[in-house]
């Protein structure tokens, strides 16, 4: 299975930080943001890798993860988002580079030591999400679940969250995922979202999902960005 990083954006949300470079190289602790989602990767035997990044501060990429040897990354390619299109967007960008097999995706904000080497293995075809217990759902994809626990559709960012979980950034797709992504229409905010792609896995019952284990935050924000940080550090102290 070959692994997408999504780093591009501004991260107006971290300005004045995010003046300086892109929001996937600023420190968590001791490492470069982006370190956490590539360890994710690695550690569950995904070693070819592409970063989807943009804006100004994409250069900065190369000079920090050169071509990955360093992290374990066997092949490491970049492709360059022109527009702020949205995380379905970027993530069409991929679809020569995914050469028709699963892929696993992950959003280039988000940290967890959860290990998704075992769903990894086991995954054959559809699409696999991650959900985590959060205390503030409404600034995430919330699943909406029946009373089988399954999930019969994702609200993105909803003002009434219909449960506590968060979707995560961290996706496993088959290769429709790319005629999937052609079928998305831009939301309100003018970009292809990924929760309307897994919204049309859901309807044709091809969505399988998993609880993470362990720690994940995403760190696009002050206090997410503070949170995630205290965490490794304790972790490693
Ligand atoms: C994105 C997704 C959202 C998901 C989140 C996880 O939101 O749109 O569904 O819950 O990532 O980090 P963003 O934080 O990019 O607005």
């Amino acid at each position: 299975m070959k692994g997408i990083i999504l780093a591009g954006g501004l991260g107006t949300r971290l300005y004045p930080l995010t003046h300086i470079t892109n929001k996937h190289l600023l420190p968590v602790y001791n490492q470069p943001m982006i370190y956490y989602p590539i360890q994710t990767l690695v550690e569950a035997g995904i070693n070819e890798i592409m970063i989807v990044t943009g804006g100004p501060y994409a250069g900065h990429f190369l000079r920090v993860l050169k071509n990955g040897h360093e992290l374990g990354v066997k092949h490491l390619e970049y492709a360059f988002q022109e527009k702020e299109g949205g995380i379905a967007e970027a993530l069409s960008l991929c679809e020569d580079f995914a050469d028709k097999q699963n892929i696993v995706v992950i959003l280039g904000d988000n940290c967890t030591d959860a290990n998704i080497r075992p769903a990894v293995q086991k995954f054959k075809i559809g699409s696999m999400i991650f959900v985590k217990l959060v205390p503030d759902p409404h600034r995430f994809g919330v699943p909406v679940f029946n009373k089988k626990e399954q999930i019969i559709k994702i609200e993105e960012k909803p003002k009434d969250p219909k449960s506590s979980f968060a979707v995560t950034g961290l996706y496993i797709y088959d290769k429709t995922v790319f005629d999937k992504i052609k079928k998305v229409k831009p939301s309100g905010r003018g970009e292809l979202e990924i929760t309307d792609v897994n919204n049309l896995y859901i309807s044709a019952g091809k969505m399988k999902w998993a609880e993470l284990k362990g720690f994940w935050s995403d760190a696009g924000t002050f206090e997410s960005l503070y949170r995630t940080g205290k965490f490794w550090a304790e972790k490693n102290e």
